[in-house]
């Protein structure tokens, strides 16, 4: 019986140095009836072809930052600290002409002093049929000249929700006088 008093005079005395979390819910609260069904996850693999165009009247990519000119060496053999911005095509075949399945927005930049290695921050932003409308986000780095190069899936929205996965890209074509490049994305992604 004593003991019980203790506890609830110490329960009380608690309750008024530290207001429970009830006292203050509007910051913070735990999902009780989960609506995702997140126990549900699965895994899909997406393969398109990512066109990164230059040349022509319509580029889909622009240079927001020219390497700094440097005077050791004269010239950047890696472009290091050029950035563009892109809104590339994404389409089901490597013509791109094929069917268009969504878009790649975002930058790159060229990261690496040693080879020409970029870092990629994009989002494929998808506008056709069940996933019109959600957007896998990638952050990784790609080597543009090995033949595959893996970056991480490290988000997503709509049906990609809380998505993780990969995505590894090799080079279809590219065009050394123009800088036109193919690419083929193979997306491994988890999400419910
Ligand atoms: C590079 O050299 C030019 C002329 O030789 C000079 O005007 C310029 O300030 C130098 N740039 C840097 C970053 O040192
Ligand atoms: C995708 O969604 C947009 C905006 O909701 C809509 O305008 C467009 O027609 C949709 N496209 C397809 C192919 O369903």
């Amino acid at each position: 019986m004593t003991k019980i008093f203790l506890c609830l005079l110490l329960l009380f005395t608690f309750s008024q140095t530290f207001p429970t979390t009830e006292a203050d819910p509007t910051f913070l609260q735990s999902v009780k009836k989960n609506p995702m069904k997140l126990q549900t996850e699965k895994l899909s693999h997406f393969r398109f072809y990512w066109h990164d165009i230059i040349s022509g009247p319509n580029p889909t990519v622009v240079n927001i930052v020219q390497p700094p000119v440097n005077n050791k060496t004269k010239t950047t053999p890696t472009g290091f600290g050029m950035i563009n911005m892109i809104d590339d095509p994404l389409t089901e075949k490597p013509e791109v002409g094929s069917k268009l399945l969504g878009r790649a927005q975002g930058f790159y930049g060229m990261a690496s002093q040693e080879e020409p290695g970029l870092l990629m921050a994009m989002n494929f932003v998808f506008t056709t049929g069940k996933y019109n409308g959600s957007t896998i986000s990638i952050l990784g780095r790609n080597p543009v000249f090995h033949k595959v190069r893996e970056m991480p899936v490290i988000g997503g929205s709509g049906l990609f929700r809380f998505a993780r996965g990969y995505v590894q890209a090799s080079t279809h074509t590219f065009d050394l006088k123009t800088g036109d490049a193919c690419v083929e994305y193979n997306v491994h992604v988890l999400h419910y």
